[in-house]
């Protein structure tokens, strides 16, 4: 029992996120999970695309200075911002926490907890002796896929010891994940340092977690348990096990729901690409005349900005409105876990971003998948040739959506075919 004048000591943890929105929103969900554990959270993020501290006033939140924009790197240049804020921020870490543990003699800092793609505070854990544990917000597989490269040769692939070390060509059929190997890009090269890097690094936690079921992933999670670390824990789907709000600086338009609720069961196409995709105007007006011409009522997202060269949806002809009327809404951010859940949802056409991989397979709804970039292309791999709950769009082509006039999406997933 506590004895009166004794001390409490605080139970905190230090959770580091990449600044991205489809990378800090599991984090918080994770931070959401363990502040309802009993632990104190401090959410350290880069200046550079701050969450908003308002959405989550249970948690503290720390900006470090990232030297982002002296660095030159674009926006849109994910590799560049991954290894900037990498070289930036150990330091900026340190000092923070450092300043934490003097500020608050009553705490003790428990760990800390990082995006994957923040390794940077593994080397930060290590000088503080706190257990430093790595988060891997995407699938399991990605953590294998990044470590293997193609041969030099030009055949298949080589694995991450033999990459450094340049000898000893391994069989790409000696990887029983062949089928997701597959599925990487043509040519990751320019990622090469990065991934070498965050390999090396993962390597190196005193644990990892994966927002990821062990049924989804039982080859792979076998396998990294015995290439990379036996402490690795799945604790997905990290929205369901913490539902929280949403840390987007976005604001949800839940009008959408109200709509969603004038609509047949299992009617509706959802339609989103995500928190980062951009697309051009050609690809938007093909996308609008799929939806139109698929006859079924559908809830297209479609974020400001993410057409390149206008403000929104004003290169959408008139034709097109008239067409469609009642019949299609567009938004510029859903509350996308209720729109899931909804009734009236019966497919979602999606970049297969990992988040809404887990979100879409969590309410069973069926996928039509148009991945973008980076591990989008694994994912649908997964879902469609592996777990086999969607199919892929062949690449440069629009939906026909041939499952016409009202049918029940979800009876006959296997069946829809793409033009
Ligand atoms: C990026 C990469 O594209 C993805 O492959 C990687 O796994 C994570 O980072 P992103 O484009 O953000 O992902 O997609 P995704 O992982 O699917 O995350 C998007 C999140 O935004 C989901 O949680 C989704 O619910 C949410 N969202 C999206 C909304 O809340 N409203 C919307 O209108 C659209």
């Amino acid at each position: 029992m506590e004895k009166q004048g004794e001390r409490v000591q605080q139970q905190r943890v230090v959770m580091v996120v990449y600044p991205f929105h489809g990378h800090i929103s599991p984090m918080i969900h994770l931070a959401t999970f363990l502040h309802s554990k009993g632990f104190s959270i401090t959410i350290v993020h880069p200046q550079f695309n701050s969450p908003d501290p308002s959405s989550h006033p249970e948690f503290t939140f720390l900006a470090i200075p990232d030297k982002l924009l002296e660095s030159g790197v674009s926006n849109w240049n994910f590799t560049g911002i991954a290894l900037t804020l990498n070289r930036n921020c150990a330091a900026p870490l340190q000092n923070c926490v450092e300043q934490m543990l003097l500020q608050n003699p009553d705490e003790n800092i428990v760990g800390i907890i990082y995006d994957t793609v923040m390794f940077f505070a593994q080397s930060v854990a290590d000088h503080l002796k706190v257990p430093g544990i790595s988060v891997r917000t995407s699938a399991a597989a990605t953590i294998l896929a990044f470590s293997v490269f193609p041969s030099p040769h030009g055949e298949g692939y080589i694995s991450f010891q033999d990459y450094i070390s340049g000898d000893g060509i391994q069989d790409p059929q000696s990887f029983s994940i062949k089928q997701l190997l597959a599925s990487l890009p043509e040519n990751p090269t320019n990622s090469t340092e990065l991934r070498i890097a965050l390999t090396r690094e993962t390597k190196k936690a005193s644990a990892i977690i994966v927002n990821t079921m062990d049924f989804l992933e039982r080859e792979a999670l076998a396998k990294i348990r015995e290439q990379f670390s036996p402490s690795i824990f799945t604790i997905g789907p990290l929205h369901k096990l913490a539902p929280t709000g949403s840390a987007s600086r976005l604001k949800e338009d839940s009008s959408c729901i109200s709509w969603l609720n004038k609509q047949a069961p299992k009617s509706v196409v959802y339609v989103s690409f995500g928190s980062l995709a951009a697309m051009d105007e050609e690809d938007l007006v093909n996308t609008a005349w799929g939806l139109a011409n698929s006859d079924q009522p559908f809830l297209w997202v479609v974020r400001p900005g993410s057409v390149r060269g206008s403000e929104w949806i004003e290169y959408l002809p008139k034709t097109f409105h008239e067409r469609v009327g009642e019949r299609g809404n567009i938004v510029r951010w859903a509350p996308q876990k209720k729109v899931l859940e909804h009734s009236a949802v019966g497919a979602f056409w999606s970049h297969c971003g990992w988040n809404s991989t887990l979100e879409s397979i969590s309410e069973g709804v069926p996928l039509l998948c148009k991945p973008l970039f980076g591990d989008q292309m694994l994912n649908s791999r997964y879902i469609c040739n592996i777990w086999k709950v969607g199919l892929e769009l062949e690449k440069g082509k629009i939906a026909e959506a041939p499952w016409q006039h009202g049918r029940d999406l979800r009876q006959h997933p296997k069946r829809l075919t793409v033009a």
